[in-house]
């Protein structure tokens, strides 16, 4: 068991994680339209190519090419040889993705799973609050068993809505998600600038932050 954490491919966000993403389970970051979630998948995504291992990656908003390639850089063709995109357009073809992946997760010894967003179709689906979320959850014991069996993390991402009564945003996924995530990060979004704050972590205080911008190559500390 590799205990060596995976670099996010920014500095600061393996700080706030306590040195990158952990294997063996699962991080989430969270946030409203526009925040950075992707852009952060990205980066991760772009990192572990970096270091030669090829990585899963289930899109299920319309993977981005051209932002693919503004932060893979010159090397971009050479890195989205080892990117198995995965691009689910219902919650049922998510479940049935997630399945998929796990031979190519092995055959290829993926380094990251991705998954951008676990809720946006979820959101779509008009099953009943609690189907829909047992279903969720289904998909997400899969992917922790993948991270488990093949000591790799997986990153996902989580859409926010606006608790009225409160008039506070959270998570989607309701309990199932943030049980299951180990580390989670909010992300909040104040005009140009973004704040990446600690929400859940076994190992690191909570609520420690930092400031960026969303710059051409990913991500710059502000
Ligand atoms: N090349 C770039 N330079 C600067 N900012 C950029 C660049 N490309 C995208 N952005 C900014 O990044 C933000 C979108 O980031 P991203 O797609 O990561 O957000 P997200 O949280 O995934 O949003 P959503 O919930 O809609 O999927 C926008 O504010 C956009 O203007
Ligand atoms: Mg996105």
């Amino acid at each position: 068991m590799e205990s060596s954490r995976v670099s996010t491919g920014s500095p600061e966000l393996d700080d706030l994680l306590g040195g990158g993403l952990e294997r063996r389970t699962i991080t989430q970051i969270y946030g409203e339209p526009g925040c950075g979630k992707s852009t952060l998948c990205l980066l991760a995504a772009v990192a572990v190519l970096d270091e030669g291992s090829p990585v899963v990656y289930i899109d299920s908003e319309g993977f981005s090419v051209d932002r693919f390639r503004q932060i893979a850089g010159d090397a971009a063709d050479s890195l989205a040889e080892q990117l198995f995109l995965f691009e689910p357009s219902t919650f049922d073809q998510q479940a049935m993705m997630i399945g998929e992946c796990e031979a190519l997760v092995r055959t290829r010894r993926a380094g990251l799973i991705v998954l951008d967003s676990a809720t946006a179709l979820y959101r779509s689906e008009m099953l009943p609050g609690g189907e829909v979320q047992r279903r969720l959850g289904h998909q997400m014991v899969r992917l922790l068993g993948y991270a488990k069996r093949f000591d790799i993390p997986v990153l996902v991402t989580n859409q926010v809505y606006t608790d009225i009564d409160r008039g506070v945003i959270k998570g989607l996924g309701g309990t199932t998600l943030r049980h299951i995530s180990k580390a989670i990060v909010r992300v909040e979004k104040r005009n140009r600038s973004r704040r990446a704050v600690l929400e859940k972590h076994r190992s690191m205080p909570e609520d420690a932050a930092f400031e960026f911008a969303i710059v051409k190559e990913g991500i710059k500390r502000l």
